[in-house]
């Protein structure tokens, strides 16, 4: 367990019934004038951007709607609404969407008005500065960007994705709206789902892990383990999808206060040389890396059980195992992909993935047990 931590946080996360009117009070507590709403075509089209539209005509703020956010952006694409922002004197951003369109807003955020470009900070991050306040309405459950201070882009020309870590990029308010996840396709919910989990299991197991850390992220593994199945395939069952839209939120405040591990790093190359969605490269990796870590994280792993798992099992050794094949057996159920051919990639060059994938040293140094050059390879040839 590491020494010192800290618990970093967004100012306001409303949760419960429509947060609609809190919206307002927020707009008007803050002298809105006008706002940029952060979202993408497909989500204005099923309306889920209505209810923040109705909030600033409430509060009389007028509204620059900024659609062009593509899946899981390149850098470029995030300067080019950047630049959009820059443009128009805005005192809000708020983004109603996934990761990709909060990750965008954060980073325009600091980025909108500034010195520096997207660009600068993927190497110098520590230049960004909140120039905008930010307003998170996650449409997935999902990345738990809302309370992340992370902001992840592709780099085409490295075929990789790269994270952009700074404190002043936690929202400043969070509305969790269960109506936005409501009708989340099946496959979204599940890849997004998984990858909610993939944040739980990885932060409780971080060498960063502390107190405050394992307070969120077991937590969010129980709420995932006992409710993502029925989130993913009854559309009625909005209590499930309340718990997993919860959780989400718990593994990004998870991830602030420890970090995720091997399951991330390494899948960051599949990202950006694939376009694999996020959640899906995650949920190809997790049970290679998990096996591998295994006897590193065995108590950890244990520990999971008796919170999330509470089955019959005695030993650690057991008991371990229970939970990797508990996650095992969520993926499967989900219907997620578990190697690169199911997503038409027959031809992995496991060098160069192996050799990229230690590259994410950033996450593998949060990893309790060392990944090599030869045991990320070996890791890869698994998913092939
Ligand atoms: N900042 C962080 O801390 C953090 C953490 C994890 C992942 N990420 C990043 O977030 C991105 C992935 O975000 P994501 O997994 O939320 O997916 P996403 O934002 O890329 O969205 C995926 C697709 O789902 C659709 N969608 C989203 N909500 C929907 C809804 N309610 N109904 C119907 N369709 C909906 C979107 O239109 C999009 O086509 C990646 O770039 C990943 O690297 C960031
Ligand atoms: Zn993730």
């Amino acid at each position: 367990m590491i020494s010192k931590y800290s618990l970093k946080l967004p100012k306001v996360i409303f949760g419960g019934e429509d947060p609609t009117e809190e919206l307002v009070g927020v707009l008007e507590n803050e002298g809105v004038k006008k706002a940029a709403l952060f979202t993408d075509a497909s989500l204005r089209k099923l309306g889920l951007v209505d209810p923040t539209l109705e909030a600033c005509q409430k509060a009389g703020a007028e509204v620059t709607i900024i659609d062009n956010i593509p899946p899981e952006p390149t850098y470029g694409q995030v300067q080019e609404v950047v630049d959009q922002v820059a443009g128009e004197s805005v005192d809000i951003v708020i983004a109603v969407g996934g990761g990709s369109v909060m990750d965008s807003a954060k980073l325009a955020c600091v980025a909108a008005g500034a010195d520096y470009t997207v660009h600068d900070l993927l190497t110098d991050p520590k230049r960004a500065k909140k120039q905008i306040k930010c307003v998170a309405v996650p449409t997935t459950a999902g990345t738990g960007a809302e309370a992340t201070i992370n902001a992840i882009v592709a780099v085409p020309e490295d075929e990789v994705k790269i994270g952009i870590v700074n404190d002043d990029m936690m929202p400043d308010y969070v509305l969790l709206d269960v109506r936005m996840v409501q009708n989340l396709p099946r496959s979204i919910a599940a890849a997004t789902g998984v990858d909610a989990m993939c944040h739980a299991i990885e932060c409780f197991t971080c060498v960063k892990a502390n107190p405050f850390s394992d307070t969120f992220a077991l937590e969010a593994f129980d709420l995932i383990v006992n409710n993502i199945e029925r989130a993913c395939d009854d559309k009625d069952a909005i209590d499930a999808k309340r718990a997993m839209q919860v959780a989400a939120l718990y593994g990004g405040i998870a991830i602030t206060a420890s970090g995720t591990t091997a399951v991330h790093g390494l899948s960051y190359p599949l990202g950006g040389k694939y376009h694999v969605p996020h959640g899906v490269s995650n949920a190809i990796l997790l049970s290679p890396v998990m096996h591998f870590n295994e006897p590193a994280i065995r108590d950890r792993l244990a520990l999971a059980y008796d919170r999330a798992i509470r089955g019959g099992a005695e030993t650690d050794e057991a008991k371990s195992a229970a939970v990797i094949e508990r996650m095992d057996q969520i993926v499967e159920h989900l219907d997620i992909p578990k190697k690169l051919e199911e997503l038409g990639v027959t031809d992995a060059p496991i060098d160069w993935l192996a050799e990229a994938g230690i590259q994410q040293q950033r996450l593998l140094s949060n990893n309790k047990r060392e990944v090599t050059l030869e045991d990320a390879r070996a890791i890869y040839q698994q998913i092939i």
